[in-house]
């Protein structure tokens, strides 16, 4: 059904004239910016710095309570027998809730394209039975007068299981594997020419599995809500990507008006796809119901991997053929991940093989295994961090085949337009991307033949990596934009903060849009009372607010035309015949017809002019095909005596278009990059396939990067805007993962002779 209704707007987008769809006219402001492109330092920087903004797990509420839970240590099964009277019984214990008295509940709708007020990511009922569907499900809260009593009430909960058999093996989950019909919104199978015929007629061809393992969220700011019921009505301060949409999904799961509950997120430490609607915002709504009191529940790290669903392990087939000039005859891109049929995320790894090349015929298709696990979730930059990994390694290998320069090969099979669709490109530019890249990193130094370059026992080696991420920006950002008599704007909107500089840089948006200093501006967000935002998530947050604000500043400015009235200057302009600039409307032909917004106001004695309005439908993605992309460089060192594996140099050459805040961007491309690294080299979910629990569920034992295994990195972008989307940008969140990865592997390849098809890269795999 997904796939009729989307082919249809497609078609009937291809006939629409550019002209009348969003981005068919550019954005004036792509060609006249004052605030947007300056190194303007985060507003929230100092209070964070400071530690005076408030998190989540921070706000205090009078008469607040603690809790605890207590999980599931089988994965298939039923509990027999519960037994709650020694935590009851322990000092300043308030409730103990378990399956018996958690309030009857429907389930959370899941995160789906179709309906953006849903959020939830499991489908596994939260404490309504007596049944275990996987290990780490909650069982129980504990709610007590102090944290520490909590927790040790928790390990007081006597409860035996009835255990049975529970499909926790990858590979034995495959004969029964789904196929389903859309990975997000695109049709999961995709067949042009036939492939495996090419591939086997090809000159050169490679055709290899690629491995990547499960991970899971480690966000400095573990998960937390803090909450209190004032009667019917729900006030809960929540760290969370999607404010608006947890507010309207809590309201309906518990049978609210969307008015009676109001989510407060003006800080999230770290989101990365995780901070979404979970089981323990929901069990702890339900006891502070039950028990009339405030509650805190703030996740341990073991907590996050038990309830929060990671990144799925996967097991890629890319298969490339290419003709005597290194032309792409066939490109296969298949492959397994896990997503239970009570999960939302498809990890979409096959997207990077649907818009990186030209290719006579092209093989495209997912599969999903159905294990009872905590059902993945959407992970920095899902798909394309894992697919980018694959499909860039096999290019490298193909490019290894033949002889020839790998950005040679990539740039022999750059499309012209979509390679599937035949869309244009709205921009693309990965070519000077890499060209530019090169050039920085010095890539003629690379020694072609791997193994060729020592320092001792090192061994040295270059690699790079195409990267993409598709653009997105999300239906349904509405702001609110008040502009006062004294020169002031405060634009409102439910956004998120989560560490990117979301504020800072719609400041320097709306200052150059209203024409006001960025000091007279505030934005106000975190707060879903507030004109409703989508959620920050698929590197979408920036267009969505920018198209929001951009439609806003236009009705203001029809209301101040209208405020300003027939005595005025710019009596008889229109709106797209005026600018406003330096507090003034201000006529584009006639710039001497001009007056102030205080001119205004006063004369109409008005002290504020308020307006509200939305971004409108995304349908600008349905006619261009719109993708940040790009170049990542990397050399490596290789231990011959202990396999150690040490990236000396990375380098990320961008092509998102136009760069709004030089500052905040470089901040998120390198933490994009340190994010590759960790999948490159030490993140990894160790599933005990026995059990069905995860063994590694400690920053001790899950490696990310810490700062010493964080080499210098460069970041350089192209900077040309995308005359299709808002002020010229694409997102930037998520493409700094994709491509680093493959960059690592093909550098440690080029060093040492040895090519690493499953991930991470340990010094096991290379000795
Ligand atoms: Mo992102 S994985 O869309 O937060």
């Amino acid at each position: 059904m997904q796939n009729v209704v989307i082919d249809s707007v497609k078609t009937v987008i291809g006939w629409v004239p550019e002209r009348w769809l969003p981005g068919g006219t550019p954005d004036p402001l792509i060609g006249r910016r004052g605030a947007v492109g300056t190194q303007a330092s985060r507003l929230d920087g100092p209070l964070k710095v400071a530690g005076q903004a408030r998190f989540a797990g921070e706000v205090a509420m009078e008469g607040m309570c603690y809790a605890t839970l207590v999980h599931s240590p089988v994965t298939r099964g039923t509990i027999t027998r519960l037994d709650t009277g020694r935590a009851e019984a322990a000092p300043g214990v308030i409730l103990v809730m378990t399956h018996r008295n958690m309030p009857r509940l429907g389930t959370v709708p899941l995160i789906s394209m179709t309906d953006l007020s849903a959020v939830g990511n499991s489908a596994v009922p939260i404490m309504q039975d007596a049944e275990i569907r996987y290990n780490g499900q909650v069982v129980a809260l504990v709610l007590a007068e102090t944290q520490e009593q909590a927790d040790h009430a928790a390990s007081l909960l006597d409860i035996d299981y009835a255990v049975s058999a529970a499909k926790t093996d990858f590979d034995g989950a495959k004969p029964n594997a789904r196929v389903p019909a859309s990975i997000l919104i695109e049709k999961n199978h995709v067949s042009v020419g036939n492939a495996e015929r090419e591939l086997g007629s090809a000159r050169y061809s490679v055709d290899n599995v690629y491995k990547t393992p499960g991970q899971n969220h480690n966000a400095i700011e573990l998960h937390a809500v803090t909450l209190a019921w004032q009667g019917d009505s729900l006030t809960i301060h929540d760290t969370t990507q999607m404010i608006a949409a947890s507010a309207t999904a809590i309201a309906k799961l518990f049978g609210l008006k969307r008015e009676q509950v109001r989510v407060l997120s003006p800080y999230v430490g770290g989101g990365f796809g995780g901070k979404g609607l979970w089981d323990h915002q929901i069990v702890a709504i339900a006891a502070a119901k039950l028990a009339g009191r405030p509650v805190r529940l703030a996740l341990s790290r073991e907590g996050v991997y038990r309830i929060i669903g990671g990144r799925t392990p996967t097991e890629q087939r890319v298969a490339i053929g290419a003709d005597g000039d290194g032309r792409f005859t066939a490109l296969v891109h298949t492959g397994y991940s896990v997503m239970p049929p009570y999960g939302a995320s498809p990890e979409q790894y096959s997207m990077s093989a649907r818009a990186a090349y030209r290719s006579k015929s092209f093989e495209i298709i997912q599969r999903h295994l159905d294990l009872d696990i905590v059902p993945n979730t959407f992970m920095r930059a899902p798909g394309e961090a894992i697919g980018t990994f694959a499909v860039e390694s096999a290019v490298d290998e193909l490019a290894d085949q033949m002889g020839i320069d790998p950005i040679e090969l990539r740039m022999r099979n750059e499309p012209e337009q979509h390679p599937l669709s035949g869309t244009p490109f709205s921009q693309r530019a990965l070519r000077k991307a890499f060209e530019d890249g090169a050039r920085r990193f010095g890539w003629e130094k690379r020694q072609a033949q791997p193994g060729m370059v020592r320092d001792g026992e090192w061994r040295i080696g270059m690699g790079c990596a195409a990267g993409s991420f598709p653009y997105a920006r999300m239906p349904g950002a509405e702001v609110r934009i008040r502009l006062g008599r004294d020169g002031t704007a405060t634009v409102s909107s439910s956004a998120q903060e989560m560490g990117m500089g979301t504020a800072t840089v719609q400041v320097q948006h709306a200052a150059d849009r209203l024409g006001l200093p960025m000091e007279a501006i505030t934005f106000e967000m975190g707060d879903s009372d507030l004109p409703a935002a989508p959620m920050a998530g698929g590197s979408s947050q920036t267009a969505s607010l920018a198209a929001a604000i951009a439609a806003a500043a236009d009705k203001l400015t029809v209301e101040l035309l209208r405020l300003a009235g027939n005595a005025s200057p710019v009596a008889g302009l229109r709106v797209g015949e005026v600018r406003l600039m330096e507090g003034e409307i201000v006529g584009i032909e006639e710039p001497s017809r001009r007056e102030s917004f205080n001119s205004i106001l006063s004369r109409s004695s008005r002290d504020e002019v308020v307006v509200t309005a939305g971004g409108g439908a995304p349908l600008e993605i349905f006619k261009f095909a719109m993708h940040s992309s790009s170049a990542i460089f990397c050399e490596v060192r290789v231990s011959d005596v202990t396999g150690e594996i040490r990236v000396e140099r990375l380098l990320g050459s961008f092509d998102c278009g136009a760069i709004l805040n030089p500052k905040t961007a470089i901040s998120q491309f390198k933490g994009g990059m340190i994010m590759g690294l960790g999948l490159a080299l030490t993140e990894e979910t160790l599933f005990d396939e026995r059990s069905g629990r995860i063994m590694n569920a400690t920053l001790a034992d899950y490696h990310v990067p810490t700062h010493l295994d964080v080499p210098e990195i460069e970041v350089i972008w192209t900077g040309i805007p995308d005359s299709r989307s808002p002020l010229g940008a694409r997102g930037i969140g998520e493409i700094g993962i994709t491509g680093v990865a493959a960059a690592v592997a093909n550098a440690v390849y080029n060093a040492t002779g040895k090519r690493v098809r499953d991930l991470p890269i340990t010094l096991d795999k290379v000795l």
